[in-house]
Order: structure tokens, then sequence, then C-alpha cells
């Protein structure tokens, strides 16, 4: 029986040979070093410390040994085994790090850049006009009412005092929905709204309301179909025409200058006595030289709407005491005001959709 190899000498292992072993660690560190990316370290760890590496070989030669021998030559590859992993996981942070950091900046959105591969669209200039015009009285303190444009006859003729025979019920072509007995109308003015606002609610009352409006009018550059209406109503204790009149001129200032106010002329209206039809001056030539106004035509003043008291026989058809309250209300067209405002000859573009004509008016968000 032979003992124990005891003089076996562990160098006589190429590989685990102490130069041996310190240059492939030596080796291996160099190139964990030189990795510029994930990508090279993977590659990196896979030479240096896979199954083929020297050191991985190196350590599968120490169970050869002797085991008197075993030890020395186990630390050796250990630690070189050691550093190699440590450096390997230390590179690895640094370049998860650094990748990540890259990430960042390459994939940041600037969220503001701006961009105009698709054009921009621009909400319709009728919309934007009243809500300006809506704003307007908002900031008066008044609030805004809305009603449907499908509307029962009796609202939209009896309650305003536009009985069934009333020859001003065939001014305004209407548009009937069938079967005729079910009276129901596609609205010809946002004016039963009023009775809607007095019928629901108690005074004071100050409600403004556009809205969109129905007639049988033929298409042509200053009729349409289905046109727009800014209705007001006040119902409040007091009320007389002279707080009519400074709202009118107030709103009138606000939407088109500085300075221009209106006139009323006597007019006759079922639902207001006595009723005016109010003219705005004219924002071109502001009364002056009128004469050669393309705007007004000469007359310094351009039809606005009508206005008036609110005619009691209104007030009680809608449940409000006359004898206690007053009230003013008057009506116009939105179209026409944003005609007026842009020196528009031709209202069809404004229900026609080119997205030109909306966007030159209409880019406002
Ligand atoms: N509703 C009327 C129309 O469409 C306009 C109008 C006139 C409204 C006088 C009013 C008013 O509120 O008081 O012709």
């Amino acid at each position: 029986m032979s003992g124990p190899n005891t003089d076996f000498d562990p160098v006589e292992v190429a590989a685990l040979q102490p130069e041996e072993v310190e240059s492939a660690r030596d080796e291996a560190l160099a190139a964990v070093a030189a990795a510029r990316d994930l990508a090279e370290l993977k590659q990196v760890r896979i030479d240096h410390t896979g199954d083929r590496s020297p050191l991985a070989l190196a350590n599968r030669e120490i169970g050869a040994l002797p085991p008197q021998a075993r030890k020395d030559a186990g630390q050796r590859v250990g630690q070189a085994r050691g550093a190699v992993s440590k450096a390997l996981g230390e590179r690895q942070a640094v370049l998860e790090a650094e990748h990540e950091e890259r990430m960042l900046v390459e994939e940041t959105v600037d969220v503001t850049l701006p961009t105009d591969r698709r054009r921009r669209g621009g909400r319709h200039p009728i919309t934007l006009q009243s809500e300006l015009i809506a704003d307007i009285f908002v900031a008066m303190g008044w609030e805004i009412a809305e009603g449907p444009v499908v509307e029962a006859e009796w609202l939209n003729f009896d309650a305003l005092n536009l009985g069934p025979d009333h020859p001003a019920r065939t001014m305004q072509d209407t548009f009937w929905t069938e079967p005729a007995e079910r009276h129901v109308v596609l609205r010809t003015q946002t004016s039963p709204v009023q009775a809607r606002t007095m019928l629901t609610r108690t005074p004071p009352i100050y409600v403004a309301c556009p809205g969109r409006v129905f007639r049988t009018d033929e298409y042509d550059a200053t009729h349409s179909p289905m046109f727009h209406q800014v209705e007001g109503l006040v119902v409040d204790e007091g009320i007389t025409m002279a707080h009519l009149k400074g709202s009118l001129d107030h709103l009138a200032a606000q939407l088109f200058g500085e300075g221009i106010d209106t006139r009323f002329r006597p007019s006759y209206f079922p639902f207001t006595e006595p009723s005016a039809e109010v003219d705005v001056r004219c924002f071109v030539c502001r009364g002056v030289d009128s004469d050669a106004c393309r705007t007004c035509r000469g007359e310094g003043w351009i039809e606005w709407g009508g206005c008036g008291v609110v005619n009691p026989r209104v007030l009680v058809a809608c449940g409000v005491d006359p004898e206690r309250y007053a009230g003013f209300a008057f009506g116009m067209g939105i179209d026409r005001s944003f005609m007026f405002r842009h020196s528009l000859e031709d209202l069809r573009p404004l229900f026609e959709g080119d997205v030109r004509f909306s966007s030159a008016f209409g880019t406002e968000i």
C-alpha cells in the first residue's frame, strides 16, 4: 500500500502556479475594468468566470491535488476568483447606473415642444362668441340658463302672450314636429327660456340664455334655418327701462369696444310692453362720417335685436306677481353680432364647417 504522496508539489500543475493564477486574475480584472457596457461585461463574465475560464479550470485542478497541497492552492484560486467576482459586481453596478442615467436622458420627452405634424383644430367661432357673451353676463353676476331646442308650442308662443291667432306667430316661420297634435316645435326664439325660468324660479332673476333657434327661412347670405340668439331676462323689484338700456350699453361696449352704445326705436313684441328695437352704434365709423361706411351702410347704427319691459300678462302666465315685480327682456342674434364684429358680409361660412374658416377665428382653446 503506498502512503500519501507528500512530495507532490502543486506548482507542478501549471494552472495552479501562483503566477498563472495571478495573471489569470489580472487579466480578468483588466477585462472587467475595460468593459464599456453591460453587454461587454456579460462577455467578460463568461470569459473569465465561466466553465472554460482559466480560473475555473484551475479550480477544478485543486480536486486532483493531494490533501496537504489543496489548502494553499485553494486559497490562491479562491482569492483570485473572489477578487474577480467582486470586481464584476462593482462594475455591474456602475454600468447599470450609467445605463439608467443614459436612458433617462435619451428617453426624455419634452412635452412643451411645439408639434405641427397635425393641424390644430379650432372651436367653432359661434361657440366662442356665445361663451364670450355668457362671460360678460356672468361677470355682471347674472346666471346662464338653458332650455331645449325641441320645445312645447305653449312655451315658445302662448306663455309669451302669442296666442294661437296672434299674427306674430306667422312672422316666425315655424318648424313643427309630427304629429301636430303634440304641439311641439323647434324653438323659433330663445324667449321660451324666459318662461321656463320664471316658472321654475322665484325673483330676483338675472339670466342670460345663448342657444340655437330654428325658422323655415331660405338659406342665403343673411338668413339660415338654424341660427343663434342670446336672450336676457331680469325680474326684480323696481326694474325699469333704464336698467335695460344700461345693461345693453354695457354688453355693446364689452363686445364691440369702449364707447359703443345702443339706441332704442319703438317697436312691438307681444311679450314686452313697451317694446323697442335695439340698434348698436357702428363700431367702424362710430357714427362719424357714416355716409362712406360700408359696415352700417351710412346709418351709423346697426340693427341688433329686440327688447322691452316684460308684459305683465307674461309675468302672470309664468306665475310672477306683476304688482310686486317688473322685468326687462331682450334677444339678439349671436351670428349677427359675430358678423358685425368681424365685418363678415355672408353668414353661410358659419354653418358650412370649413375648418379653414373656423380656425381663422376659432383657434382659441
Ligand atoms: N324673441 C324675439 C325674436 O326672436 C327677440 C326678442 C324681442 C326677445 C324682445 C326678447 C324681447 O326677449 O324682449 O325676434
